[in-house]
């Protein structure tokens, strides 16, 4: 297979596959939160990205929601300085303990639980930028969050989000797909919620937003080996991805992914490609 390859019909019915599934919040763990703070480098290089573009000024407050473990929103509170806020919300309890852990004494930085179908507890128009990186793909109801954040920000501020999109899906999913294609109901390949372009615009224009980046952006990723990769999805999935390839009795399955993903190895490891919808928006004044 190609390196280039990026999707082809299995894609296709793993996309498929994955719309009606429903995302459990019950599948995480300690040991899966523990698994993304360690992994999450392909999170942490795109959301720098998304902080690029989203060019935030000391002093400004900011939300993040769906942080994680954190690591993004510790640059980002780093950013704003002492002198600004960075509210960092997040569903998962084991992910906010992490969370608090690593960075509870960090200036400006806290932490609350709480997800997309909470905003309405916060009081309209007091963020300058709220973002959500790798976190809309998992949302069902997308237009009324966007909606929820735009009641959050002051006149001015801006929306930044990165996410998965339908019509180039991870490069993994076309190398595994096929092996799973058989077992169903054993949890996703995609992220349930995937994102266009097109989506977004008509999101934008519904809800008086100025556009400002939209893009679509190409990451290469290096996995030492399958296990590595199985961590990084099953961590990233919060444990909604298919386990099949993680259970050691699946010997013969796990054989064949790594025979299917030697091909792509290089010196510095799995070489596989994603990609992603990164945009930014403003509130007018
Ligand atoms: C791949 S992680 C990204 C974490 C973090 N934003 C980062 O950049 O490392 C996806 C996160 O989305 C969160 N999430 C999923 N559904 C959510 C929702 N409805 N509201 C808020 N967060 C959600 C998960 O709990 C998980 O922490």
């Amino acid at each position: 297979m190609p390196a280039s390859q990026h999707l082809d019909s299995p894609g296709r019915s793993a996309l498929a596959k994955a719309q009606p599934a429903p995302v459990g919040f019950d599948n995480d763990s300690d040991a899966l939160a523990r698994g993304y703070a360690r992994s999450n480098g392909p999170q942490l290089r795109h959301g720098r990205l998304l902080l690029e573009r989203l060019a935030l000024q000391a002093g400004e407050s900011v939300l993040d929601i769906g942080t994680g473990t954190c690591e993004l929103a510790r640059e980002a509170a780093a950013l704003v300085g002492p002198a600004g806020s960075l509210l960092a919300l997040e569903p998962l309890p084991e992910r906010v303990a992490l969370a608090q852990q690593s960075s509870g004494d960090v200036p400006g930085l806290r932490f609350e639980r709480g997800g997309s179908a909470d905003l309405h507890h916060y009081r309209p128009a007091q963020f300058d930028v709220v973002f959500l990186n790798s976190v809309l793909h998992w949302v069902a109801d997308q237009r009324q969050l966007i909606a929820d954040v735009r009641r959050l920000l002051k006149p001015g501020g801006q929306i930044g989000f990165s996410a998965a999109r339908p019509d180039r899906l991870h490069q993994q999913v076309a190398i595994l797909e096929p092996l799973l294609a058989d077992r169903p109901g054993s949890g996703l390949l995609v992220p349930p919620h995937v994102v266009t372009e097109p989506q977004v615009r008509q999101w934008l224009a519904d809800l008086d937003l100025v556009e400002g980046q939209l893009e679509l952006v190409t990451f290469v990723d290096h996995f030492s080996d399958l296990d590595h990769l199985l961590l990084w999805n099953a961590s990233s999935f919060f444990g909604n991805f298919s386990d099949e390839l993680s259970r050691p009795e699946n010997v013969g399955l796990r054989a064949e992914a790594e025979r299917r993903l030697e091909p792509f190895r290089e010196v510095e490891g799995i070489r596989l490609e994603r990609y992603l919808l990164l945009a930014t928006a403003r509130k007018p004044h």
